[in-house]
C-alpha cells in the first residue's frame, strides 16, 4: 500500500497484504452504527414500496399508483445502497502495487546491442541487394533495347532520300532481263530495277519502278521533261506517295496508274499527278534514254525522294 502520493508504484517486492488496521480500510463516518440503522430504514422503505407495487399490480390499481409505489421503492433501495457504499465501505484511496514489468538493465542492454548489430547487418545486406537489383534492372533495360531496335528492322540508311538509280543504270525486270526498245508494245507495263539490284530485297523496296509504254512516239509529261520518255516509254517510281504501296495497276484506256491500296490514280501523260485518292503528290518520274544498242537506261537518278513524302506533304 502507498500513502496516496504519485510515486513509482513498481517494485520488485511482492505486493503487500492489506491490513485490517490500515486507516484506508476504515469507514468514512465516526458512528457507523447509526448510519447503518439509517441505511436499514431506507432499505425497509424501499422494500415496502416494492411490496406495495406488487400488490397494486395484482389488484390492478391505477397506473399512477403503480408508478409512485415502484418509484419510491427503487428510490429508497438505491439511496440505501449508495449510502452503504459511501459511508460504510473502506474509503481508500487504494492503489495496487505491481511487479516491475521491465527487464533487468543487463538484459535491456544486451537486447539493444543485438538489435543494433542486426540492424546494421540488415542495412548492409539491403544495400547489396539493392545494388544487385539495380544492376539487374539496368542490364535488363539495355538487353531489352536490342530486340526492340531489331524489331524495327534494318536501318533505313539513305533509302529515305536516295535510290540505286544512277546515270546510265540499265533497266532490267525482276529476272534481270534488260529492257530493250522492243520489249513492250504500246499499253505494256513491267516493273524494272537498276541492273544489279533486281535481286536485292532491300534495294527492290525503294528502286522498284513501273515502266509503261504509252505509245511509240516520245512522250512529254511535263515542261522540262521533253526527252524523259523516249518512244513512249515512261517510268515512274512504283512506291505510292500516299503510304508506299506498289502502284502496280495500269488502266490502259485512261492511261492511269492505280494504287490498289486506297485507289489513288496517277495519269502517266502529265507527270503522274494524282487524279483521285489520298496520294498527296505525283509519282517521281525517272528520266530515260535508249542507248546505242536499243536498251533503256536512266538518264539520271530520281530528282526527289520516292515513296510517302513526309518531307513534302503539301506538294500536289
Ligand atoms: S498507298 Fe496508294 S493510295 Fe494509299
Amino acid at each position: 500500500m502507498s500513502d496516496g502520493h504519485h510515486e513509482d508504484m513498481t517494485t520488485d517486492e511482492p505486493p503487500p497484504v492489506a491490513s485490517i488496521d490500515d486507516p484506508h480500510m476504515r469507514e468514512a463516518v465516526g458512528n457507523p452504527r447509526r448510519v447503518e440503522n439509517a441505511i436499514a430504514l431506507n432499505m425497509v422503505l424501499g422494500i415496502a414500496g416494492v411490496a406495495v407495487f406488487g400488490a397494486a399490480y395484482v389488484q390492478n390499481w391505477k397506473p399512477w399508483a403503480l408508478g409512485v409505489s415502484l418509484g419510491l421503492g427503487l428510490f429508497f433501495l438505491g439511496f440505501g445502497l449508495s449510502a452503504w457504499g459511501k459511508y460504510l465501505m473502506p474509503q481508500g484511496p487504494f492503489s495496487e502495487a505491481r511487479h516491475a514489468l521491465h527487464s533487468a538493465k543487463a538484459e535491456r542492454e544486451a537486447i539493444s546491442a543485438a538489435l543494433v548489430e542486426r540492424t546494421g547487418v540488415v542495412i548492409r545486406r539491403r544495400k547489396m541487394l539493392g545494388g544487385l537489383l539495380g544492376t539487374g534492372l539496368g542490364i535488363f533495360g539495355i538487353v531489352a533495347v536490342f530486340p526492340l531496335l531489331r524489331s524495327l528492322g534494318p536501318l533505313p540508311g539513305l533509302t529515305l532520300t536516295k535510290t540505286n538509280w544512277r546515270r546510265g543504270s540499265l533497266l532490267v525486270d525482276a529476272d534481270g532481263r534488260a529492257i530493250h526498245r522492243d520489249t513492250l508494245d504500246p499499253g505494256g507495263i513491267v516493273t524494272v530495277f537498276p541492273a544489279g539490284y533486281e535481286s536485292d530485297i532491300q534495294s527492290q523496296a525503294v528502286d522498284q519502278t513501273v515502266l509503261v509504254r504509252a505509245q511509240t512516239t516520245d512522250l512529254v509529261t511535263e515542261n522540262g521533261r521533253g526527252n524523259w520518255a523516249p518512244e513512249g516509254y515512261v517510268a515512274y517510281s512504283k512506291l505510292c506517295t500516299h503510304a508506299g504501296c506498289p502502284v502496280g495497276l495500269y488502266e490502259r484506256q485512261l492511261r492511269l496508274l492505280v494504287c490498289p491500296c486506297h485507289q489513288s490514280m496517277f495519269r502517266i501523260d502529265d507527270g503522274a499527278v494524282p487524279e483521285f485518292g489520298p496520294a498527296p503528290r505525283p509519282l517521281p518520274q525517272l528520266p530515260l534514254y535508249i542507248d546505242s544498242l536499243g536498251f533503256l537506261r536512266a538518264q539520271a537518278p530520281y530528282d526527289q525522294p520516292v515513296g510517302p513524302g513526309y518531307w513534302e506533304r503539301t506538294t500536289t
